[in-house]
Formats: structure tokens, C-alpha cells, sequence
């Protein structure tokens, strides 16, 4: 591979899950004008999260990352996005209960607009036309004009992440995150599920040592920790003409940086290593995400791991794992060897939604009970091996959809039907959320009384 990198040498390489402009001058002069614009994030703060995920990759934090599969201009508003936070709230104080550790949150989002298809089209009846790749691309509606790509698209995702961004920054740091809300982060619909008992009495746990801690004199006034959190954007780096216009160096460090959110990554799709998306995100200083599928091999991981974090830094490479509840035992092992043998710094995080897609009724949707597995033998399989099952990624949203089935209220094949709204692939509702919020929080309780007995037999 040629070593000398700039933000546009990935042109020079093979690349897959391109969309065809029928206008290609039309593209140029976007993205000429995308390469102008402010950036979304800033270099200082992907070196924050990159810290923050040194300590997960050493065995000291947890990863929830998490939201839609793919944003949608439709959907963009305020009340998705703040149901959206307050259902990952909920998920991140449970885990931090659970884990008594700190949580990393990155959420899918304010950039998670292009779509991997398997299939370049899609067929209705008679009808063929090209796959809708997303709402940075083209639209979903079934029609020829909809399918064509269309640059100006471009410039609409990059406007909604800025007023998504906005939003979640306001969320994060102007109080609505403070822990003395810990109550009023409970959703509506949320209020009279399953869940519903449970998060109370942890709000109740919470409050009760706030309280405490404000007889002692800490405040949320005088502890900013308290009141404010740390909240990530990420998604996948497909639309490459789109992430070069907003590389730009970081002039406090003369570095690379994608400025279109904190940590990008690799779908399972596109990441063959002489290729042109791991070209392009070998050469930017962002935390990186990889999607491991069955098809990676041990060498095959290691080959990619030297290509993008050659210095073995702590913190810039997440390997997020996305086999199936049927093919994690038999793929994920041979990964974790392979890593361990090389000394490998990285974070494992499981991704149970993509190898657990399947369709019903004609829809597209996710047995709960397969996501719970994967995530339960990625928990064990990492004890058994003695490193760190570091983090989640899921998609979920705050909405009450109806899109996976089972959980706690037993969502059925026939209930998809009543609020199936996603743009791409099938979502956990807030309270399905939340359920698995409480199941990795046991399980990680588990695993940290298991230390304990270790430490003290
Ligand atoms: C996704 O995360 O939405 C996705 C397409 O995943 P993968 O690349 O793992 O299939
Ligand atoms: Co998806």
C-alpha cells in the first residue's frame, strides 16, 4: 500500500457500495461547496472520546453506542431527537449502575444517513429500480425519480446533523442531562411497562445519594459531572465525496480529522483492506470503529488492525462484532485469540442486531430473544477468555415502535404492522431498550463479583 496519504488518495483504489451520479459536475461542485462549510466536531474533542475509549480497550468503562440504522429527513424533530437521548440516558445510568464503571456514549447519530445495500436493486412486482441507499443519496420512495441520486441531498444531511448536533449538545451540557432527573428521563409509554418498576427504584437509589451528597456540600452546582455529560456522534463512513469534504486538519496538531462526527467506522461491507474506505479512514486521527462479520478471519483482522491503528494506540480502534446468535460461539473466539496472541489494544464491542435480521410477515425484523443471546454469549465467551467485553451497539430509538419482535410486552409478527417506521433496518423500541439496558447490567455485575471473589480467594 502506498504510504503517503491525503484526504483524497482512497480515490485511487477499488472501491464498493458506490452510488452513480447521473451528474457528476453537479457532485463536484457539492461536495467544493460541503469542503467550505464549518466543520461539525472538533479535533479536541475526538481526542476526548479516544481517551475516554483507552480506558474501555484496559478494561475500565463501557461503550453504549446506539440509535436509528439510518436518519431520516422525515423523521427529523425535536421530539425524536430528545426521546432518542432520553432513552439512551436511561440505558446509560442502568449500565453505569451495573458496571460501576464509567460509560462511553456515542450515539448513532447527527451524520448516520448512507445505507450498504446487498443489493444494487430493488424489485416490486414487476417493477426493478435501484436500492435506496439513504436520505444522503436518495429517497426511499418507490419511484424512478426518488432512486436517482442526488447531490443536493448532500448538503440537506449535513444541515440536519448540524441542528441535530445542536440539540444534543444542549441536551448534554444545559442541564437536562443533570442526575436529579434521573426521573423524569422515564418516557410515557415507558411508564407502565415491565421496566418501568426497575428504573424507578434505581432513580429511587439515585436520588437518595444525591441527596446525601448535597448534605455533604457536593452539588450539582459546584460538581459540573453531575449536571453535564459527555455525549459522542458517530456512523459509518460510506459516502466517502461527502467525509473528504469535511476532513481538515487540526491546527493545534497539524492532524487529519474527519469533522462529520466523533468516531466513524467500517461497515462489514466494505472493508476489504487495498480498498478505498479503509484507505480513506487509515490516514484521520478519529477513533475508529471496525464491523466484524463471519466472513473475518484472525489474519484478516490483524492485517486490517496494522493498516488502521499501526501504533497499537489504546482507544482508536473498536471492533464491533455482528455474527448471529447461532455463529458468534463458532466465529468470535478465533478473533479474540488472534488479538490477544499479537497484543492487540482494542475495544470488543457486540453489535447484536446485524446478524440477526430476518423477515415476517414481509417485514424486516429482529427476534428479541436473538439479541439478548448474542449479547449473552459475547459476555461469556469474553469471561471464558479473559479479556473485556467492552461495549454495545445497537439501533434503537425512543419512539414506541413496533419493528422487533418479543420483549417484556411480547411484540408479535402480526403487531410490525401497527408502527413499523424505520428507514432501513428494524429498531428496539425504548422499552425494549431498556431491557437489555438491565440485562447487560447484570450480567456485567456478574462479572465484576466473579473479580472480586478472584481477588479475594
Ligand atoms: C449498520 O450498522 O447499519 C450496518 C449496515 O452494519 P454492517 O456493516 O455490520 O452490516
Ligand atoms: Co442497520
Amino acid at each position: 500500500m502506498a504510504q503517503t496519504w491525503t484526504p483524497n488518495s482512497w480515490r485511487q483504489k477499488p472501491i464498493q457500495q458506490v452510488p452513480e451520479y447521473p451528474d457528476l459536475a453537479a457532485l463536484e461542485a457539492t461536495e467544493a461547496r460541503l469542503a467550505k462549510y464549518p466543520p461539525l466536531v472538533f479535533a479536541g474533542e475526538a481526542r476526548r472520546l479516544k481517551s475516554s475509549l483507552a480506558n474501555v480497550a484496559e478494561g475500565r468503562g463501557f461503550l453504549l453506542q446506539g440509535g436509528d440504522c439510518a436518519e431520516s429527513f422525515a423523521e427529523h424533530g425535536a421530539d425524536t431527537i430528545r426521546d432518542f437521548f432520553r432513552a439512551f440516558l436511561q440505558m446509560a445510568v442502568v449500565l453505569t449502575f451495573g458496571a460501576q464503571q464509567p460509560v462511553v456514549k456515542v450515539g448513532r447519530i447527527a451524520g448516520q444517513f448512507a445505507k450498504p445495500r446487498s443489493s444494487n436493486f430493488e424489485k416490486q412486482g414487476d417493477v426493478t429500480l435501484p436500492s435506496y441507499r439513504g436520505d444522503i443519496i436518495n429517497g426511499i420512495e418507490f419511484t424512478e425519480e426518488a432512486r436517482v441520486p442526488n447531490p443536493e441531498r448532500q448538503i440537506m444531511a449535513y444541515r440536519q446533523s448540524a441542528a441535530t448536533l445542536n440539540l444534543l449538545r444542549a441536551f448534554a451540557m444545559g442541564g437536562y442531562a443533570n442526575l436529579e432527573n434521573v426521573h423524569q428521563w422515564m418516557l410515557g409509554f415507558v411508564k407502565d411497562s415491565p421496566q418501568a418498576e426497575r428504573y424507578r427504584k434505581l432513580a429511587d437509589r439515585i436520588s437518595e445519594t444525591m441527596d446525601f451528597m448535597k448534605a455533604i456540600g457536593i452539588t450539582s452546582e459546584n460538581h459540573p459531572s453531575l449536571r453535564e455529560t459527555d455525549f459522542f456522534t458517530s456512523h459509518e463512513a460510506l459516502l466517502l465525496g461527502y467525509e473528504q469534504a469535511l476532513t481538515r486538519v487540526d491546527s493545534t496538531s497539524g492532524d487529519w480529522y474527519a469533522t462529520s462526527g466523533h468516531m466513524i467506522w467500517i461497515g462489514d461491507r466494505t472493508r476489504q483492506p487495498d480498498h478505498a474506505h479503509i484507505e480513506y479512514c487509515r490516514g484521520i486521527k478519529n477513533p475508529l470503529g471496525l464491523k466484524c462479520g463471519p466472513s473475518l478471519t484472525g489474519d484478516g483482522l490483524l492485517e486490517l488492525i496494522d493498516l488502521l491503528n499501526p501504533a497499537n494506540e489504546a482507544g482508536r480502534l473498536t471492533l464491533i462484532c455482528r455474527f448471529g446468535h447461532d455463529k458468534v460461539a463458532e466465529h468470535l473466539p478465533r478473533l479474540i485469540r488472534a488479538v490477544e496472541r499479537e497484543g492487540k489494544k482494542v475495544v470488543w464491542s457486540c453489535d447484536p442486531m446485524h446478524g440477526n435480521t430476518i423477515t415476517l410477515n414481509n417485514y424486516k425484523t429482529r427476534p428479541f430473544e436473538r439479541i439478548l443471546s448474542e449479547v449473552e454469549s459475547f459476555f461469556q465467551i469474553h469471561r471464558a477468555e479473559g479479556t473485556h467485553p467492552g461495549g454495545i451497539h445497537i439501533e434503537m430509538t425512543g419512539n414506541d415502535v413496533t419493528e422487533c419482535t418479543g420483549g417484556a410486552r411480547a411484540l408479535s409478527g402480526d403487531d410490525l404492522a401497527d408502527r413499523y417506521h424505520t428507514h432501513c433496518d428494524p429498531r428496539l423500541n425504548a422499552d425494549q431498550a431498556l431491557e437489555l439496558a438491565f440485562l447487560l447490567a447484570e450480567r456485567m455485575k456478574g462479572g465484576r463479583d466473579e473479580k472480586k471473589m478472584v481477588v479475594n480467594g
